[in-house]
């Protein structure tokens, strides 16, 4: 077939970027490694084991696959990561000699969920589902997959407002805040979770809900892994199993159609909140095109005509638009974004406005010309929207995001640069940086730009944290002194956006 999996994989909208970024070798890893053995010894791995390799090649971005830790901890219980934290609270507490990262689903930047030379806790084997069916709460293992949840919900008729990508992990996504199909209706995922289990800094295991610990419940709902590790969710949950959902690719030519077709998707004032869809501008080796990424919440038996604005905007090279199961739609997207290549990405946030929606795109046309020398390349230009409905639940969802709850839609972008050769770092992170530093010039010359930058697609060094706004910085810094008086994971936990 014409498509690809390369061409497909463009219609993926999650990204890092991570270039030529150092992580300090810790002083004395080998011993905190010993340390750990003999507290854990059947679940500390080095790398000349199975479990070390497993995981360390199941990491998304290959610049983390080469990097690897002294030693991994492969826990499989809630006890396992109480003993973990409380051994490495100790080995740092005087120095920080024993850097740590938390990994879930290992789709994080680089350097976000592994520590090069340092230990990784490898969260995976918290994967266990259950479902009360009769408060449609499902209880889930942060190191669980998105796919895992689809697959398991599937069969009850139940959808997760989670991951689009069923490689993705439930720890990472859900404290970056987390966008689903269903975020028009239900808000981010992170509004829809009633309950964590928390390992603290202390070592002790805590519930976290809207009556118990309730400034940490708000502070983990975009918090990041700054304030523990967290061990399960249990998120509210849509009884749905069949939607409408699918990728459908165009020539790049009619890139004004389909901007037009997109500021009239987002703009509704009468938004079908059953509806959502991004669209992705991407190039390959070979072809250009544009795509448009739809789904809905429901299976009426015709597309609904919020949909057909975008699927009609111009004739169609290829589509997969159709009803299915959200096993299949996660593994469709999972497919089509292959761990193992090197990932350049940066994100931001401007107001609906059709001028920086076309010159966003301009901007990034205008760029093809130099990056095409580079092999091996897909480079896409991304709009995902945050329609007035999605920042209404967002603002009643308790979360620490800082968006605004008024009706005005905005619209994230996202530019990314997948490759396999690290010479060609330097030369695409300078192209790729400065197309997006003068996207964001646009966007503030034309005063639609806004400061919130989402952390699941952030690259290393953009300021998420103070993008949620000063009054939630100075919040979640409370919480963390409260929670984490000795600021373990502030201090030796480096990977992530720290406060
Ligand atoms: C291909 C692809 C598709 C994507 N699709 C979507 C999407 O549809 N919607 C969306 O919102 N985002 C999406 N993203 C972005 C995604 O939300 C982030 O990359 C997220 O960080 C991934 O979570 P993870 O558990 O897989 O990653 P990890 O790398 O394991 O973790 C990411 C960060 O979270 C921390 N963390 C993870 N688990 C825990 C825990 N239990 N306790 C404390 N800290 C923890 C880690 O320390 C790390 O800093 C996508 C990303 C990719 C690469
Ligand atoms: C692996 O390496 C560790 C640390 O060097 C060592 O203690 C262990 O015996 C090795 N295991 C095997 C199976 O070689
Ligand atoms: C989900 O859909 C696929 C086909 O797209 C099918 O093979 C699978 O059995 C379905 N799962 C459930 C639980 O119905
Ligand atoms: C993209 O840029 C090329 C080269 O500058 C130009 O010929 C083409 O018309 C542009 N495409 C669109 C859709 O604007
Ligand atoms: C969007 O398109 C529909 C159908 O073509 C049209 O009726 C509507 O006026 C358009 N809305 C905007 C805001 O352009
Ligand atoms: C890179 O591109 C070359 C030339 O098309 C191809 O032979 C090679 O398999 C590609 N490598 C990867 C890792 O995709």
């Amino acid at each position: 077939m014409f498509l690809t999996r390369r061409l497909v994989a463009l219609a993926l909208a999650g990204f890092e970027l991570l270039v030529g970024s150092t992580l300090a070798a810790p002083a004395k890893a080998p011993d905190c490694c010993e340390t750990l053995r003999k507290s854990l010894p059947d679940i500390v791995s080095w790398s000349n084991t199975s479990a070390f390799t497993d995981s360390l090649s199941a990491y998304w971005v290959q610049q983390e696959s080469l990097a690897p830790p002294e030693c991994i901890v492969s826990v499989q219980s809630v006890a396992h990561v109480q003993t973990t934290v409380r051994v490495l609270a100790r080995l740092n507490a005087k120095s920080n000699t024993c850097p740590f990262a938390i990994r879930a689903g290992g789709h994080g930047n680089y350097g976000a969920s592994n520590q090069a030379s340092g230990v990784d806790i490898d969260l995976r084997g918290l994967n266990r589902i259950t479902v009360d069916q009769g408060l449609a709460v499902a209880s889930i293992g942060a190191g669980a997959s998105w796919g895992k949840v689809a697959l398991e919900l599937d069969t009850l008729g139940l959808v997760a407002p989670g991951g689009r990508d069923g490689d993705v992990g439930v720890g990472g996504l859900s404290l970056a805040g987390g966008i689903s199909y269903v975020a028009p209706l239900v808000g981010f995922t992170a509004d829809n979770i009633v309950k964590y289990q928390v390992v603290k800094a202390s070592g002790d295991v805590i519930t976290v809900s809207a009556t118990s610990n309730a400034d940490l419940f708000k502070a983990l709902k975009g918090g990041l892994n700054n304030f523990g590790i967290v061990t399960r969710i249990d998120i509210k949950t849509l009884p749905l199993s069949r939607t409408w959902g699918g990728t459908t690719y165009y020539d790049i030519s009619t890139a004004p159609q389909q901007l037009n077709a997109f500021y009239n998707f987002t703009s509704d004032p009468s938004y079908d909140d059953k509806a959502y869809a991004y669209q992705s501008f991407g190039y390959t080796p070979g072809s250009t095109v544009v795509l448009n990424n739809l789904a809905y919440a429901g299976a009426p038996a015709t597309l609904p005509a919020k949909l057909s604005v975008l699927n009609a905007a111009a004739p169609a090279l290829f589509s997969t638009l159709r009803l299915d199961n959200q096993t299949a739609f996660t593994t469709e997207q999972a497919v089509a974004s292959p761990k193992g290549l090197r990932q350049i990405h940066y994100t931001t946030t401007f107001q609906l406005n059709k001028e920086i929606l076309t010159a966003s795109f301009e901007i990034w046309n205008a760029s093809l010309a130099r990056i095409k020398s580079v092999p091996n390349l897909t480079y896409s230009w991304t709009f995902e929207p945050l329609p007035a409905p999605l920042l209404a639940a967002s603002a009643k969802g308790g979360n620490v995001l800082g968006l605004p709850s008024g009706g005005k839609p905005l619209v994230l972008g996202l530019i990314r640069a997948s490759y396999v050769d690290a010479a060609d770092d330097t030369y695409l992170n300078d192209i790729v940086k400065q197309v997006f530093s003068d996207i964001e010039a646009r966007a503030e010359k034309l005063g639609v730009a806004n400061q919130w930058k989402y952390a699941g697609y952030a690259g290393k060094g953009q300021p998420v944290i103070e993008g949620y706004g000063k009054s939630n910085v100075a919040f979640l810094e409370k919480v963390s002194s409260k929670y984490d008086p000795e600021q373990l994971f502030q201090r030796s936990v480096p990977g992530g956006f720290k406060l």
